[in-house]
């Protein structure tokens, strides 16, 4: 098993084990370096639905997907994400998802804390993912910001209707109207805005352009700048804090949504494919905390 850091010694990338049936110190030695390294691109994976469960399953419980149609036919804890269209027209997964920087599902109570994409097939260009280091974004912060920031929480939701700071896909069809209706039906979240980790004890920013959508303990006027202010270091065009994978058809790529953000950043269109088998781990509920 060879680790090797990847950009800004941010994420690293590994090579030489199979996950198909890995032993308990492969297993424990992966985690190790999940912790340590926050986003692992595992190369030359051939996973079954069922294998991919299997490995996710070490980390934790599975969520459930909130994409039901689009769940693998052989295992539904797997989400497809996917441009592919069946003859009928309708589309095999998930298309477009994730453009804007996020967490997922930290419009969640209890978000996931693992993400695990395996790439099936991918386009001759674009379809790359940005990750952003949000132990160092919080670390980089003026001390006066984290000193504003310290014991606020951001409220999050998932309609992008709710949202100043993202756009609707015109492309989309019916889009407008499912935002709209998830305005209305999904309740507002309230996550700490700097997170400690619950394992590594570090602390990390959390709060994303896609789902926060303003501060709770402050009126807008006073909340929005200091929203568009921690947002300036994840939309940095210099990147410092940043990676970016451009997939290898069997890259197994897990990252931890505790101290990162990511974001899809697109490039690609029919007839060339994109398909990724996507599998979550739930995580805890998160709470400020002064760091250990
Ligand atoms: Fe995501």
């Amino acid at each position: 098993m060879r680790i090797t850091p990847l950009a800004n010694n941010f994420g690293a990338e590994i090579e030489g084990i199979d996950l198909s049936d890995p032993s308990q110190e492969i297993k424990d030695a992966v985690y190790q370096a999940f912790l340590d390294h926050q986003v692992l691109v595992i190369r030359d994976q051939k996973l079954t639905p069922l294998q991919q469960v299997a490995f996710t399953e070490i980390f934790g419980e599975l969520e459930w997907q909130e994409n039901a149609i689009y769940a693998h036919p052989e295992h539904d804890k797997v989400l497809i994400l996917s441009n592919e269209l069946r003859p009928d027209g309708s589309a095999v997964g998930v298309v477009d998802a994730g453009d804007f920087w996020h967490s997922d599902s930290s419009h969640h109570e209890i978000p996931v804390k693992i993400t695990i994409l395996q790439s099936i097939r991918n386009p001759k260009t674009g379809g790359d993912t940005e990750f952003c280091d949000m132990y160092r974004i919080y670390d980089a912060l003026p001390d006066d910001l984290k000193l504003k920031i310290s014991g606020l929480h951001g409220v999050h939701h998932v309609s992008k209707a709710l949202n100043p700071r993202v756009t609707i896909s015109p492309s989309r069809p019916g889009a407008k109207d499912f935002y709209e209706t998830q305005a209305k039906n999904r309740k507002e979240v309230l996550q700490p805005l700097v997170r400690t980790h619950e394992e590594t004890g570090r602390q990390a920013l959390y709060a994303s352009p896609r789902f926060t959508l303003r501060i709770a303990e402050l009126d807008d006027a006073e909340g929005q700048p200091i929203l568009d202010q921690l947002f300036t270091y994840v939309t940095d065009r210099k990147r410092p804090f940043h990676y970016r994978h451009k997939y290898r058809d069997g890259d197994l790529v897990m990252w931890d949504n505790r101290c990162t953000l990511h974001r899809a950043t697109g490039g690609y269109g029919l007839p060339d494919i994109r398909r990724m088998h996507r599998t979550t781990v739930i995580g805890e509920r998160s709470f400020f905390r002064p760091a250990a």
